[in-house]
């Protein structure tokens, strides 16, 4: 190869170097010992005189601008270490992964709880945090005056002439759905309630229920037993001992209060409001009950992490404490 070409071939390369060690294969490349550059020089004395004058001009001429130019980018590459060095950026340091958040354990729970009831057949449906009076109450069975009322302390809305409330439980749902779909039906409905009422250790002012519902021809107490123990086996991955109380809610009848034991927990811990399904629900949403049983249940989905993690105080999940929120 001529030296022109070389050189040209040289200073192409040379302004795409960026660091000392590409430079210094670089001179090897071109000034080493076998170096292109060398390697026309050596072979000088093969030329014929008329030529060797020339070509040897133009080669030195060649080398001396290249080793300075060499020396140059030295110079320049130390100057941009000493610059990045001086801004306190290390270049070759690994990277620093930037903190990110994460569900919290309700929300990771609640997403459990979805999956293992859509394996089941369970559709999940969502309803108002806000909720009228008519189907947080009346079309469950609990008109006006109705004692059953003073179980659910209300945080009233004020507007007029409607009456507005938080919901106090996830069951107006129940209602809101069978008024808009036929039977058969399995669902489930995750959701933030809220109670008037003093906090302790397993209450809270707002909590997180899950309602569900089952509506088909000749449902019983049996078919809910059986569903909601496989629930808790699949949910738990373990043992879970279920016990059913005789329990009162306007909307089932008969009705009962369900208590979970197991796990990192040793009492029994009072988790679901259930029951058959009232006629007057039914027709409240449009169904003949003469044709159509159902099972219902609300249960608890705090006292349910509470139990999966062996946690004892229910307020921990709304103090927005890192300390107590990463560990999960
Ligand atoms: C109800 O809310 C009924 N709607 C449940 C129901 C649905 C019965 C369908 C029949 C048919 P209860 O008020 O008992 O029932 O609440 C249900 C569950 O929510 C309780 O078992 C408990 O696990 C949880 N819970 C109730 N109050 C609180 C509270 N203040 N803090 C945390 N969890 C609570």
């Amino acid at each position: 190869m001529e030296s022109k070409q070389i050189g040209k071939q040289a200073f192409d390369e040379l302004g795409r170097i960026e660091n000392l060690a590409e430079l210094e294969k670089f001179r090897i490349k071109y000034l080493g010992r076998k170096g292109k550059l060398t390697v026309v020089l050596r072979s000088l004395k093969d030329l014929p005189i008329s030529q060797r004058k020339k070509v040897g001009q133009e080669t030195n001429r060649l080398k001396v601008e290249l080793i300075k130019t060499i020396k140059k980018k030295n110079k320049e590459i130390e100057n941009w270490k000493l610059k990045i060095g001086n801004s306190k950026i290390d270049i070759t340091a690994p990277g620093v992964k930037l903190p990110q958040g994460h569900l919290h354990p309700i929300t990771q729970v609640l997403l459990q709880v979805e999956e293992v009831f859509q394996s089941m057949g369970f559709k999940v449906v969502e309803g108002p945090d806000i909720e009228t009076e008519y189907y947080n109450f009346d079309a469950l069975n609990i008109p006006d005056e109705h004692p059953a009322r003073d179980v659910w302390d209300t945080f009233w809305l004020k507007t007029k002439p409607e009456r507005l409330l938080l919901r106090t439980h996830t069951s107006p749902m129940q209602a809101k759905y069978m008024e808009k779909n036929n039977p058969p039906l399995r669902i489930i409905v995750p959701g933030r309630v809220f109670r008037y009422e003093a906090t302790d250790a397993s209450h809270s002012h707002t909590f997180y229920q899950i309602e569900g519902l089952m509506v088909d021809k000749d449902i019983s107490v049996a078919n809910f037993k059986a569903v909601i123990e496989e629930f808790f086996k699949r949910l738990f991955k373990q043992d879970i001992k279920i016990r059913l109380r005789p329990g009162y809610f306007p909307f089932t009848e008969p009705s009962f209060e369900v208590d979970l034991k197991g796990g990192k927990f040793k009492n029994w811990l009072e988790i679901m409001g259930a029951g058959i399904v009232h006629p007057n629900v039914f027709k409240a949403a449009g169904y003949n009950p003469a044709n159509w049983q159902g099972f219902a249940f609300g249960m608890g989905l705090d006292r349910i992490v509470m139990m999966k993690y062996g946690i004892d105080d229910i307020r921990l999940f709304y103090k927005g404490d890192l300390r107590f929120l990463n560990q999960f």
